[in-house]
């Protein structure tokens, strides 16, 4: 079985091509409700796919690998694929710490960067060129995964990276800077895709209901009007999500 958190749906394109080649089901973390595992899929097999948040997991997946009951994955073959603008520094051992086994197979998925709340994300003609390189690199990973690689890579660069930045997540990932401008057009989409029930409709505007969100970034980047804002910086950024690389004209 392949679990698979997304916000602006890298880590779900990558999620259906790997289950698709390697003959499993991949199932969305943020569907799943209860501690209660679905039973299809390959039963010998536990895939990890998700991006790396602040060079660690997002709080969402965090929360899922505490959750699972060890039972249900060990002597399965787990693997994880971190899906990054850059680096997955050492997120494979922070999953495998919240999983509490070791993991057998982790892989990184260079794919276009996303944060347009910190810095701006990639043209359209780098995230296509971006895209079309991590094909190759979707292969070569599912022909690990059906061969039962073994390989766990860790550099110390990346876990001093996981050390220091990781931390800065639980205080960056506030909503209060999300707004919605005047382009708004009601239509409701950011209030259905938020994976943290965070957004509200109220009298037709979204309001964010929570402090604190997975700032997965799909509602500001998905949004068909790009109404939605955090703070000044956004207005002027370019906005990544694949469902809108894919298939626009
Ligand atoms: C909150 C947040 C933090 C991020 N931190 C990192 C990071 O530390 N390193 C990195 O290479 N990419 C980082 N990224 C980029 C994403 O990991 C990358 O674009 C990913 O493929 C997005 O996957 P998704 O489309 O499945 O949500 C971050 C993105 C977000 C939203
Ligand atoms: S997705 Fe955009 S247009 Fe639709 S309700 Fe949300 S902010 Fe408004
Ligand atoms: S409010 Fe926006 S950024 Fe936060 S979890 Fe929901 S969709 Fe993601």
């Amino acid at each position: 079985m392949i679990f698979y958190f997304s916000g602006t749906g890298n880590s779900r394109y990558a999620a259906q091509k790997i289950a698709a080649m390697t003959g499993d089901r991949a199932y969305d973390i943020a569907e799943i409700t209860g501690g209660d595992l679905p039973g299809d899929g390959n039963a010998d097999v536990t895939g990890f796919i998700f991006p790396v948040y602040f060079s660690g997991l997002p709080e969402i997946v965090k929360r899922f690998a505490s959750d699972i009951k060890v039972h249900a994955v060990l002597g399965t073959y787990v693997f994880s694929v971190i899906t990054c603008g850059a680096s997955p520094a050492a997120a494979d051992k922070k999953l495998a710490k919240a999983l509490g086994v070791n993991i057998d197979y982790s892989a990184s998925l260079v794919m276009p960067d996303n944060y347009i709340v910190a810095y701006n994300p990639s043209t359209r003609e780098k995230a296509l060129d971006t895209l079309a390189a991590a094909q190759g690199e979707i292969d070569k990973i599912c022909n690990d995964i059906l061969n039962r690689r073994a390989l766990v890579k860790s550099s110390l660069k990346g876990s001093l990276s996981t050390a220091f930045v990781y931390p800065l997540y639980g205080v960056f990932r506030t909503t209060r800077p999300f707004f919605a401008d005047e382009k708004c057009v009601g239509c409701g989409k950011c209030e259905s895709l938020c994976p943290d029930s965070a957004i509200k409709l109220k009298g037709g505007i979204p309001e964010w209901t929570k402090p604190r969100c997975q700032h997965c970034v799909a509602c500001i980047n998905s949004c068909p009007v790009d109404a939605i804002q955090f703070g000044k910086k956004t207005a002027e950024r370019n906005r990544y999500c694949i469902e809108k690389l894919i298939s626009k004209k």
